[in-house]
């Protein structure tokens, strides 16, 4: 959740902690702020530091509700100089965004400043004792009480890092922090448990804290990347690494390979489209290196070490959140189908707490866009722990899911910033299919079958491509006409029931309209008390087994004077007299038609947002990566 940058160096510290935090704008927060230790006489007007170093520096904090473009405004009105801070952005967990929530959060000194992404479970319990020694609190967070806590500790000489430490002893819950203290201006301490942190080596003196390296690549990919439990000391002179049970470790430094304009948008006027038209490039990308045409099959790198388990495996169970999870479920339908082993599909969030039976024989799949979200992290845990091999389809390289797993498949999507996820949908698509294949070709699936298959899925990303050449202008015109309807429904059976699914997730994340997703046939239940001649109802209806059925479920909105919206596919004539509107999409085999029927869904929710002037991109409440439970 939200974002955490720190710098120490020679160089001003708050333009490159602003930028930083601009860097992480998308990961969703409502409040941002720096704290820097002022030491302007050590900055010679050229510049460069010199080299008498201030024992005690002035501690400022600049902090506001609202976006990081309002925090620069402020901190053009209070110019500090400054070579060594932190920077935030919060997402609001205990205590309403306001301008004193807002991070950083000071002790009962004034003398440390701390950022904190995470939650302090047992905030209240350390605040009454704390409050019982005379600390006053300004805030409702529980971040202050943790910088409290660290103030209580900094005393008879300890080192920052020592009072950190042993504050931390004392914490239960989930944290990624960096702390400043104005007696310890040469360093920058943090430490990591449940919130990620990658620290940056720079190359002159300088060194980085992130929460996300794409808020430092602009100035280096060296990285290291800190577990949890584990805590660094940051000077100019380098990087100390221990536990915080105090163990010193030596960690390796990384490269990361991300590009700069993969975190840019690129003529776009929203990520969000950016990456929605990115996706006949990340399909490909995610087949790349990992398909074998002549013998039908496909091999996964991070899986070969785990082929026999795959091949003995008795069940499958694939746990996720949000979009990842209606991927998970269309997973189960290509798998079941042509693998023929039993597949469940689970929440991560019921699955982590509700003890769930696990046996010899099971492999779990976690599959996530980050590999930072906290449901799917210790759901992946807990069947880790019971005895399952716990594998990860998962995008962000070196996320916490990624090195937790036993192993698995990146889906190589790049940087995914709109908080609505697109292309790392139709890339875990694309990864389950060929997991598909190459669990089929295991078991029941033929060389020619694979063969067959594999042509079809080569074929995907330029049907992509005609999907959004074709579609876009007409789904444009389309959300004039519907922006301001207050509901909509979304069908479809089969492959295209979580498609169902996920177009309305979309569009109620980011278009704020309500909208549900059903299994067609369960309209008769229930929701079909709902419609009337207000009620849009996009019905995703490709040409595939179960299309018939599905033309009966059109027939029964239009009976109750529903607005039909279609996707079928291209030259069928006959959906044309049942429905208002048809999208056209390419013909397909079933299994696949879910990464084209996706797309119209996609840039419905899309264009319907931007008509209603809404911010796609940082759409409100949500967070891109969800690192709390
Ligand atoms: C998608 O549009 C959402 N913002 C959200 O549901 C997301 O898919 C979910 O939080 C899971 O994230 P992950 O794939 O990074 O684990
Ligand atoms: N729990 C903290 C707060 O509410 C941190 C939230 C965050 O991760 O931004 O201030």
């Amino acid at each position: 959740m939200c974002g955490i940058v720190g710098y120490i160096g020679n160089r001003e510290a708050s333009p490159i902690l602003l930028s930083g935090l601009k860097r992480l704008e998308y990961r969703g927060y409502d409040s941002a702020g720096l704290a820097l230790i002022e030491d302007f006489p050590a900055i010679a007007e050229n510049g460069q530091r010199h080299s008498g170093i201030h024992a005690v520096g002035r501690l400022v904090v600049e902090k506001c509700k609202g976006k990081v473009t309002d925090l620069e405004a402020m901190a053009a009105d209070h110019p500090h100089h400054a070579t060594i801070g932190i920077g935030h952005t919060r997402w609001a967990t205990h205590g309403a965004p306001s301008d004193v929530n807002s991070h950083p959060q000071t002790d009962e000194s004034g003398r440390i400043a701390i950022i904190h992404n995470g939650i302090i479970e047992n905030y209240s319990h350390i605040k009454d004792r704390l409050l019982a020694r005379g600390h006053t609190f300004k805030s409702e967070t529980d971040t202050e009480v943790l910088a409290h806590l660290i103030g209580e500790f900094y005393v008879d000489g300890r080192s920052l890092t020592e009072a950190v430490r042993l504050a931390l002893n004392e914490v239960v819950g989930a944290y990624g922090i960096a702390v400043l203290a104005a007696d310890a201006p040469e360093e920058i301490v943090c430490a990591r448990k449940g919130s990620p942190l990658v620290l940056g080596v720079g190359s002159d003196n300088e060194n980085f804290i992130a929460s996300d390296a794409a808020a430092i690549i602009a100035h280096t990919r060296q990285v290291i990347y800190l577990a949890d439990n584990e805590m660094a000391t940051v000077t100019r002179a380098g990087i100390k690494t221990r536990t915080i049970s105090n163990v010193e470790i030596t960690k390796p430094v990384e490269v990361i390979e991300m590009e700069l304009e993969a975190i840019e948008k690129g003529g776009y006027d929203h990520f969000m489209l950016k990456e929605i038209h990115e996706q006949p490039r990340t399909i490909t990308d995610a087949m790349r290196g990992r398909v074998v045409e002549e013998e039908g099959n496909i091999v996964l790198g991070g899986l070969q070490s785990h082929l026999d388990e795959l091949r003995q495996a008795k069940r499958l169970i694939l746990t996720a959140c949000g979009t990842s999870f209606h991927a998970a479920l269309i997973g189960k339908y290509m798998i079941e189908q042509y693998a023929r082993v039993p597949v469940e599909v689970e929440y991560a969030s019921e699955f982590r707490y509700r003890n769930p039976i696990i046996e010899e024989g099971d492999v779990m799949f976690g599959i996530s866009q980050s590999g930072e979200t906290a449901d799917t992290l210790a759901a992946m845990r807990e069947g880790k722990g019971k005895g399952a091999l716990a594998l990860g389809i998962v995008n962000v390289v070196g996320s916490t899911i990624a090195r937790e797993s036993n192993g698995g498949v990146y889906i190589h999507a790049g940087p995914e910033i709109g908080v609505a996820s697109t292309k790392a949908f139709t890339s875990q698509l694309t990864v389950l299919s060929l997991l598909t294949i190459m669990l089929g070709r295991m078991r029941h699936l033929s060389v020619v079958d694979g063969r067959a298959m594999i042509r079809k899925l080569l074929e995907i990303p330029e049907k992509v491509q005609r999907t959004l050449e074709s579609t876009e202008r007409q789904i444009r015109e389309l959300s004039d006409t519907f922006k301001n309807a207050s509901n909509f429904l979304y069908l479809g059976r089969g492959y295209n029931y979580p498609v169902a699914l996920e177009g309305a997730l979309k569009l109620k994340e980011i278009s704020y309209i309500h909208a549900e997703g059903y299994p067609a046939a369960e309209m008769k239940h229930g929701p079909i008390a709902l419609i009337d001649e207000n009620m849009p109802v996009v019905v995703v209806a490709p040409q595939d087994e179960v299309y018939e059925k599905v033309l009966s479920n059109i027939q029964e909105v239009r009976a109750r004077k529903g607005h039909v919206i279609a996707i079928a596919t291209e030259g069928d004539e006959q959906i044309g007299a049942l429905a208002e509107q048809v999208i056209y999409i390419p013909a397909t085999l079933s299994m696949l038609t879910p990464i084209l029927s996706v797309i119209p869904l996609q840039l419905l929710s899309y264009y319907i947002a931007t008509a209603r002037g809404c911010n796609v991109d940082q759409p409100r409440n949500l967070a891109k990566s969800v690192t709390v439970e």
